[in-house]
């Protein structure tokens, strides 16, 4: 071991329980090097000495890659910012992000990636071994029920344990599988307990039952207690804190914490230095490749809610404007990162993709609308929009809208753009809305006086070139919706409550997301799972093969029925026909994305284990699978059920508790 930490006297000890400054770790007096943390899944965001943000690529935002299930992306975005974080010095990035996304109003729900906890923590994990195949460490957060942004510091997040266990700590638990060097504790308190002085959270579940062995961080300015954090399993205190030494050490004098619990800590930051000194760290993409990776992501991640045959776009003589014809959306707070990418008009993008076919004059798309808030010109643009063929409107949310610090008081877009499409719809019938926005939106107002709807997240610095390629045909549109899209906000599990500034009960509980709807049998706008094509897909011959007591491999072939290549996600999901505590009607287990050239035909292989049958018996305190009939279910969304099949499960007699009054033994 380099760093020994019988080297460290008791007060160097304390002193590395906190940073040195915002970014960096303390050095003990000299006798460690301070790394570098920086945020964030976006892009690397990273101070300069002056205080300035360094300049990096802004990459597609997790809605995006969630919405690509496609978790080759989520590595690729991993693999991508490492590489800045090489060229910049940062050693550990302050990412993935992937909290629930409970409710629609979520400022931060654009970096986080889902509703569904599996599709989430498979995002995460994937990102994770993208980032740390090149020596860059990691920092998983945050760990964990941070829903939403109002009172973040304050509000306690109350939930029940099988909630916890279902829904709000699996995501967290597949992403330890791939060991991020480091987590983060959330702001807010679990259950009236600061997730920064949970022990249960911290030690007991993180570390004890997920085999989390890196280092807790706090998020920045979290811990209120520093002795109590670090007895609790938070190894280190960000940023600097004045009184972190003083708190420890007289919780030290006075016997609160021990030298041997401070031990705990000081080691787990010492192993994460030595962790950092490797030789993985070897720049492999140019600044030109990484934006190229950008575009790639992000073309893979976007939507295609609606299309009543005006998609793809291949000739003709388009008005293109709205707040985001220009330059792409981004949310805003600590995952926005500094591009110095100037991006092109997408009137220019679409006459490029469409090898000029389209005509689309710039000038159209400047003059028309040049916020998300402020309408310049509107009349002229109506007046413009009544000569062309088709009008594509860019529009969306973006910072302030969204953003950190706060959360989105209503799902529908703005007055004012609400108004442009409705106005602009007198004037023209072939609307197409390119929708940015880092979660749902309610459509309902608009949604019937429009041809088409693509949902492009927020795409990152290269959205209009990925934008542009989906709008045209030149690649088929193949992401599907991470989240639902409840027709009103009423609608939600939370609707417009928000807590009352000291707690919000998670009332829900295991409904939450697609298990809400299918609970409530609500109609939704656009369903978890969901997206079109311009290619057709078939599926057929679903087998479920046992492979063990409770390992089965679901396959069926899918084929690609149309003159378009394409690809398809393709989802899996089970119900428990009939269980003793209320469970979801179905659950998702499973998926694939699946290219397929025009008229293809692939086998697709899911494999199914003991959790995918079990919920988290409170009683027995643990996962558990209750024996009878399940039924496994093949969407192309969660409402889009292609094929379906019951099997039997017929567990072990002494591993079920007695389900009837008198036990009968055959
Ligand atoms: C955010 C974290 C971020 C940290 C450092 C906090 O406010 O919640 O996600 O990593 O700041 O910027």
């Amino acid at each position: 071991m380099k760093y020994d930490i019988k080297n460290l006297t008791l007060d160097e000890k304390i002193q590395l329980l906190t940073g040195k400054n915002y970014w960096q770790t303390n050095d003990a007096n000299g006798k460690l090097p301070s790394i570098w943390l920086a945020d964030g899944p976006l892009g690397l965001r990273m101070a300069n000495p002056d205080g300035t943000t360094k300049q990096s690529t802004a990459m597609p935002s997790s809605v995006v890659i969630a919405n690509s299930w496609n978790t080759e992306n989520a590595r690729l975005q991993g693999e991508t910012i490492a590489d800045e974080c090489i060229q910049e010095g940062a050693d550990v990035l302050l990412a993935p992000g992937v909290n629930m996304k409970r409710t629609p109003l979520c400022g931060r729900n654009f970096e986080y990636y889902s509703e569904d906890p599996i599709l989430a923590g498979y995002m995460a994990k994937a990102f994770i071994e993208g980032v740390q195949s090149k020596g860059i460490g990691t920092s998983l957060k945050h760990f964990y029920a941070n829903n939403r942004e109002y009172d973040r510091f304050v509000q306690s997040s109350d939930l029940d344990e099988r909630t916890a266990y279902e829904i709000y700590l699996p995501a967290f638990e597949i992403a330890v599988q791939a060991q991020p060097w480091t987590v983060m504790c959330a702001y807010n308190p679990i259950n009236g307990v600061w997730a920064s002085e949970n022990k249960q959270a911290l030690t007991d579940i993180l570390c004890g039952e997920f085999g989390f062995t890196g280092l807790v961080m706090s998020d920045w300015e979290a811990v209120r207690s520093g002795w109590r954090a670090a007895k609790a399993g938070l190894d280190l205190r960000m940023p600097f804190n004045p009184n972190e030494y003083g708190e420890v050490k007289t919780a030290y004098e006075k016997g609160w914490i021990t030298e041997e619990e401070i031990d705990i800590c000081v080691q787990r930051l010492l192993d994460l230095i030595e962790k950092t000194e490797n030789d993985k760290k070897i720049i492999t993409t140019t600044k030109e490749q990484r934006h190229q990776n950008a575009v790639k992501i992000a073309e893979d991640g976007i939507v295609l809610l609606k299309n009543e045959g005006i998609l793809p776009l291949t000739e003709g003589d388009l008005l293109v404007c709205g707040p985001f014809a220009k330059a792409p959306a981004f949310g805003g707070g600590s995952a926005r990162a500094q591009s110095d990418y100037i991006p092109k008009h997408l009137a220019v993008e679409l006459v490029s993709a469409s090898d000029g076919k389209i005509k689309a004059d710039e000038q159209c798309g400047y003059f028309a609308f040049r916020s998300a808030t402020s309408c310049d010109f509107m009349t002229d643009g109506f007046t413009v929009a009544r000569k062309k063929d088709a009008v594509v409107l860019c529009l969306g949310t973006g910072f302030p809208i969204e953003g950190e610090h706060g959360d989105r008081t209503s799902i529908r877009l703005t007055e004012l753009q609400e108004d442009i499409i409705l106005g602009m719809a007198k004037y023209n019938e072939n609307i197409v809305v390119v929708l940015e926005s880092g979660s749902a939106v309610d459509v309902s107002p608009w949604i019937d006086k429009v041809k088409a709807v693509v949902w492009a997240g927020f795409p990152g610095e290269g959205g209009q070139e990925a934008i542009a390629r989906v709008l045209t045909g030149k690649v088929c549109p193949s992401g599907k919706t991470s989240e639902t899209f409840p027709i009103r906000l009423e609608d939600t599990p939370t609707g417009e409550t928000r807590g009352n500034g000291f707690y919000e009960s998670y009332n829900e509980g295991v409904f939450m997301g697609y298990r809400w709807y299918d609970k409530m049998q609500k109609q939704v706008a656009f369903p978890f799972g969901f997206g079109l094509s311009y290619a057709s897909f078939e599926y057929s011959d679903l087998k479920i093969e046992k492979k063990g007591e409770l390992d089965y491999e679901v396959s069926y072939l899918i084929k690609n029925t149309s003159a378009v290549d394409g690809a398809e996600v393709s989802q899996v999901y089970v119900g428990d026909i009939f269980c003793r505590v209320p469970r979801p009607e179905k659950e998702l287990k499973g998926w694939a994305k699946t290219y397929l050239k025009a008229g293809e035909s692939k086998r697709v292989c899911i494999k199914l284990n003991e959790r995918a049958f079990a919920f988290y018996s409170t009683a027995l305190k643990k996962w558990h699978v209750e024996s009878g009939e399940f039924i496994i279910q093949v969407g192309a969304s969660s409402r889009e059920i292609r094929l379906s099949q019951s099997i039997e499960l017929c567990l072990p007699y002494d591993e079920q508790y007695s389900t009837l009054s008198r036990e009968i033994y055959e």
